[in-house]
């Protein structure tokens, strides 16, 4: 296939070197001539493991040319990459005049050409941004149509700069969004020999993934610091200690407490929590992440209160209490708190979890109950019908299998506010809203 690439950087110069020795012709393009005769000359512009010997070896071969000509690069080729920065304002917000023009250049391009043209965002940018902003540029400029007469996507970029030309040829995944389907097939056959699972999808959730990615990988080296820190303090051997957490691959380094949804509760995750913030600060320490955790899940309490003092409706049922599903635990249950936010306001609250009516009878959760919230039982009714009748939204919290006949006895004028992605839209007859979806 013949590509351009837009952006001779580090992901431009890595992306023309890997699809070349996948057997592809690469028109670089780059607004920078010194990089384009960098490149002429069989080499590469920027500092890269193995880089080089790639650039040299498939500029000889031809199978790599520069230029800084972007018409006739589009007008020679059936797709085109866009891999050109897009930096930080001075205000920290995103900076898309690099890819505003060259969507202008790829527009006036396409205007002149007949044949399907594929163009594929790497740049990372935040979702919205090629939709709303970067199409209409092109077909503004081309005058013509995305999905009917050329193809979108965005394959955002994963590589570490170090070792960008293995990460090439061994990503962690290859995320495909697209418009339409026809341009999904062909994308996905330009990566056919790179192993790794395939990811096809909106471009909004393809956007998005980047900045998802490296939030959690800030997160993650914030994390690991703040725990080093308090493990120095006790003469803990920080990287042993990381050394058995990893090992976790169950719960630690998994996909487990990754789905957005209710807030944590439950006696452990809370207490420990504090308990560890606490002796940090003992200590000296500043932890500035573990106690936004906490903040941030406080924060998800009001956000959970408003989504139902959202409806304005008065008669609540919840279904669930407890802090998750299959345990009557009550302690530090997010739910309480809801409850205790939504009677404050007046609501008529009606709640159903077989699990606590159970443990109730031999006085489990009592001291929680009086402490917290004397009347509690009151709220109480003895089947899920209960409460789906006397209710005009209806709160699922926790992933009860019990919870499913709900698509069954809810009526079209009743809402369903689903905490815990029990179901999807379709499956409910009346209003569905969803918590963080
Ligand atoms: N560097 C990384 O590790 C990395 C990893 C993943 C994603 N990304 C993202 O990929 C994008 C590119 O990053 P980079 O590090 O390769 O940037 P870079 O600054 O190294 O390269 C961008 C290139 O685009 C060129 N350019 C600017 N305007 C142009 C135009 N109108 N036409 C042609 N070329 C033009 C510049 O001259 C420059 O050579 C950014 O959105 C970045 O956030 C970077």
């Amino acid at each position: 296939m013949k590509i351009s690439i837009f952006g001779l950087g580090y992901v431009g110069c890595v992306l023309a070197a890997g699809l070349a020795s996948l057997g592809h012709n690469i028109i670089g393009i780059d607004i920078n001539s010194e990089k384009v005769e960098v490149i002429k000359k069989g080499k590469s512009p920027v500092v890269e493991k193995d880089l080089d010997k790639y650039i040299k070896k498939y500029v000889e071969l031809k199978k790599i040319e520069a230029t800084t000509n972007s018409k006739e690069a589009v007008l020679n080729s059936e797709m085109s990459f866009v891999c050109v920065g897009t930096p930080a304002k001075k205000d920290g917000s995103l900076d898309l005049e690099h890819t505003k023009k060259v969507c202008e250049g790829i527009g006036k391009a396409l205007k002149l050409k007949n044949s399907y043209h594929i163009i594929v965002f790497k740049s990372t940018m935040f979702p919205g941004s090629v939709e709303n902003l970067l199409i209409p540029i092109i077909e503004n400029n081309s005058g013509k149509k995305a999905s009917k007469d050329f193809g979108v996507c965005h394959n955002p970029e994963f590589l570490r700069e170090g070792s960008a030309v293995y990460d090439f040829f061994n990503p962690s995944t290859t995320v495909i969004g697209c418009l339409d389907e026809k341009s999904e097939r062909i994308v996905e056959e330009l990566f056919k020999d790179i192993k790794a699972p395939i990811a096809k999808t909106s471009i909004k959730v393809a956007e998005m993934i980047k900045y998802a990615n490296n939030s959690f990988h800030g997160l993650k080296v914030a994390f690991a610091n703040e725990i080093g820190n308090i493990c120095k303090k006790s003469n803990i051997d920080s990287h042993e200690l990381m050394k058995i957490f990893c090992m976790d691959e169950k719960l630690n380094i998994s996909s487990s407490y990754l789905k957005p949804g209710v807030p944590f509760g439950g006696s452990c995750l809370t207490k420990d929590s504090s308990a560890l913030i606490d002796e940090a600060k003992k200590e000296g320490l500043n932890v500035p992440l573990l106690e936004a955790i906490k903040k941030s899940n406080e924060s998800h309490i009001d956000v959970c209160a408003n989504i139902i003092l959202g409806t304005n409706k008065k008669k609540i049922g919840i279904l669930g209490l407890s802090f998750k599903e299959g345990t009557d635990d009550l302690r530090s249950s997010a739910m309480i708190a809801i409850v205790k936010k939504l009677v404050d306001r007046g609501l008529n609250i009606k709640i159903y979890d077989k699990n606590v009516l159970l443990s109730q009878k031999f006085g489990a959760n009592k001291k929680i109950i009086e402490e917290e919230f004397p009347h509690l039982m009151n709220l109480f009714c003895p089947t899920i019908r209960d409460v789906v009748n006397g209710s005009e939204a209806i709160v699922i919290k926790n992933k009860d299998d019990d919870f499913k006949i709900l698509t069954k006895l809810i009526k079209e004028s009743q809402i369903v506010i689903d905490f815990v992605r029990m179901f999807e839209k379709k499956e409910i007859k009346g209003e569905y809203v969803g918590l963080c979806w």
